[in-house]
């Protein structure tokens, strides 16, 4: 898959690639579905690598799905790390569909999707050529269009993104006085934290309030939370395979992915402000194996991204996984000031009645 962040890409591709086979998503998907896929026979550039260990949220992979099979536009919406972006992109390694994916932050512009001139170099003479953007680009081929972190463009560029939207959207290059209509296998996706109503929760910063007839265009919005604890584990054991080895690796993952879940169920009910995303509890595990260290590689892993004064609520949760004190918990450091106290003159300070 190619990650395009500037205007038109360099790599050519065919416009009259057309899909040859049908799939079906129990056959690939393993999902309880009779729904039939039109795929291509061949991967070709444009198409992502297919991930293995992945493993798919069937109702996630049923709207994807139906993005591909029934021209729907789909929109992804969920907390960070939960495998939006790659859930989009394994569907369509499996269906050898060409991707390209989009971040659209910031300093994403209008041109950079739409086009723009530029002076170029033709028989050594300089002239001026009209270079498409990504967006009239993809439109006219066989290809997925993912836009990446949807709710942090920028509200002029997402008004060239509106039209799109609608299935036979045609698209209008005002500087070419073209009118492009969409390539039979042309599909858009989209992937976002929040649902456009702004940083709500306050866990992300730099989003954009969307506008609401935007929204509406949006054909299938799912959801993808946090999977289940037996399907964490899995993940976590098949990205350290390593830690499978170990006898006690698949406890190990277990009590990780409880500490996980335990900052997730504390974020929720406003006790602590970071959460742990499948993607840190998957960084946890990497660096446990770096490390060869539980604590050292949870502090380098998570503990330090936290507010400092909710360290010893972090530091509980791992005690209550894993039994075991960190530095960082209360019952140590009061333990700690008793023996300083203890250890002064003797005499204990006792607390005053
Ligand atoms: N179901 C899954 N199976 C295997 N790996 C997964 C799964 N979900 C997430 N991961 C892994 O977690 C990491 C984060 O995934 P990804 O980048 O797709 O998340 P995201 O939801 O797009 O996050 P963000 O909102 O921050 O963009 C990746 O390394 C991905 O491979
Ligand atoms: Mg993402």
């Amino acid at each position: 898959m190619t990650e395009l962040t500037a205007q038109q890409p360099t790599a050519q591709q065919p416009t009259d690639k057309q899909p040859g086979i049908t799939l079906t998503a129990r056959e690939v998907f393993g999902i309880d579905s009779d729904m039939k896929v039109t795929a291509f026979a061949e991967p070709d550039e444009h198409v992502p690598q297919i991930d293995e260990a992945y493993r798919f949220n069937t109702d996630v992979t049923l709207a994807i799905l139906s993005g591909f099979q029934f021209n729907r536009r789909v929109l992804i919406q969920g907390y960070h790390g939960t495998g939006k972006s790659t859930h989009i992109e394994q569907v369509a390694a499996r269906l050898n569909w060409p991707t390209v994916r989009v971040n659209l932050d910031g300093h994403i512009t209008r041109l950079d999707l739409v086009g723009r001139d530029a002076i170029v170099l033709q028989d050594g003479q300089q002239i001026t050529e009209f270079r498409e953007g990504i967006l009239p680009w993809s439109l006219q081929r066989p290809m997925a269009l993912v836009f990446d972190e949807f709710d942090a463009g920028r509200p002029d560029v997402m008004f060239v993104i509106q039209r799109i939207l609608e299935q036979d959207g045609k698209f209008t290059l005002l500087d070419q006085n073209r009118v492009l209509t969409p390539h039979k296998w042309f599909r858009l996706f989209a992937t976002a934290n929040t649902i456009g109503l702004g940083n709500l929760d306050g866990l992300y910063h730099g989003t954009q309030l969307l506008n609401q007839a935007q929204i509406d265009r949006w054909n299938i919005v799912a959801r993808l939370d946090y999977m289940t604890t037996d399907e964490e584990v899995e993940i976590v054991l098949s990205r350290v395979p390593s830690l499978r080895g170990r006898s006690d690796g698949e406890t190990l993952v277990k009590s990780m992915v409880a500490v996980a879940q335990m900052t997730r169920s504390g974020f929720a009910s406003g006790d602590v402000s970071t959460l742990m995303s499948p993607r840190t509890t998957i960084h946890w595990a990497e660096n446990m194996d770096i490390f060869d260290n539980l604590e050292s590689s949870f502090r380098l892993s998570f503990l330090n991204k936290c507010d400092p004064a909710e360290h010893s609520i972090v530091a509980e949760y791992f005690q209550r996984a894993f039994n075991r004190e960190l530095d960082e918990s209360i019952a140590l450091q009061e333990s700690a000031n008793d023996d300083v106290a203890g250890s002064d003159d003797g005499s204990a300070i006792t607390a005053a009645p």
